[in-house]
């Protein structure tokens, strides 16, 4: 399976913007778009329709960064994996560190979107991680443990490895300039990578673990070197092309 690199934008770009950035992303990736690398954008829904435009023909794919379990209804202000199928997604988050603290969405509410999402055909990246008390009192493993059973109870094991991504971001990593040492990733992705095993037997050896939190031109490579890492989820980073294509190529 091909690593990924992905670009999580958050609440950022306009539709310009975005159709700014793809230009000059895809002319900076040119024809050295990595063979053993899938590139994901993952915009504001706004900007879905302009990176759609942009990345046809590219081999680029395209993800959304949050989507309602229920396929249409009445739900003021959410939106379905199905719509957002229809507009060219094939990858959604969930459980992302800002949904879970910002929204207060819980690993009850993390765990049916990520089961409705895989069952509505996309592709999961279901993140997970630790804030920084959790870390110090010991609770790495037990936290790490606790959202990834609740959110994948149930999930069926059938394509698993090429719906399901694992995103390992410690909170205490994202959007603060602090990356998690290559020993604190490599620990984490190993035992991110025993309970996948114990969930999905040898399914649970190919699922992608991506890390996040702080990756940067300087620092993917290090990172992107070390056991169980199969690829990376960048936000501040991303929103720039040239750094990012330094990011995908590195
Ligand atoms: P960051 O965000 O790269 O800005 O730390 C990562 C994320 O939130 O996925």
């Amino acid at each position: 399976m091909k690593d990924l690199m992905a670009a999580n934008w958050k609440m950022f770009k306009t539709i310009e913007q975005a159709a700014e950035f793809m230009q000059e992303f895809i002319d900076l990736i040119g024809d050295k778009m990595p063979a053993n690398r899938d590139i994901l954008i993952i915009p504001p829904f706004t900007a879905l329709d302009s990176v759609q435009g942009a990345r046809s023909g590219t081999g680029i794919h395209m993800g959304a960064q949050n989507f309602y379990p229920q396929t249409e209804g009445a739900f003021t202000g959410e939106i379905s994996p199905q719509m957002l199928q229809d507009a060219g997604c094939t990858f959604a988050l969930t459980g992302h560190s800002e949904r879970r603290h910002i929204f207060k969405e819980d690993d009850e509410l993390i765990g049916q979107k990520t089961r409705f999402g895989l069952d509505s055909g996309l592709k999961i990246i279901l993140c997970i991680g630790e804030k920084l008390e959790e870390r110090r009192q010991g609770q790495l493993e037990n936290i790490l443990r606790k959202q990834l059973t609740t959110a994948l109870q149930g999930i069926s094991q059938d394509r698993i490895a090429q719906n399901l991504v694992i995103a390992y971001e410690p909170v205490w990593a994202i959007g603060t300039g602090e990356v998690a040492g290559p020993t604190e990733i490599a620990a984490a992705h190993l035992f991110v990578r025993t309970v996948l095993t114990e969930l999905f037997a040898e399914q649970g050896e190919k699922i992608r673990i991506l890390y996040g939190g702080s990756v940067k031109p300087g620092n993917c490579a290090e990172i992107m070197a070390l056991d169980n890492v199969c690829g990376v989820l960048v936000g501040g980073a991303s929103l720039n092309a040239q750094s990012f294509a330094q990011i995908v190529m590195a």
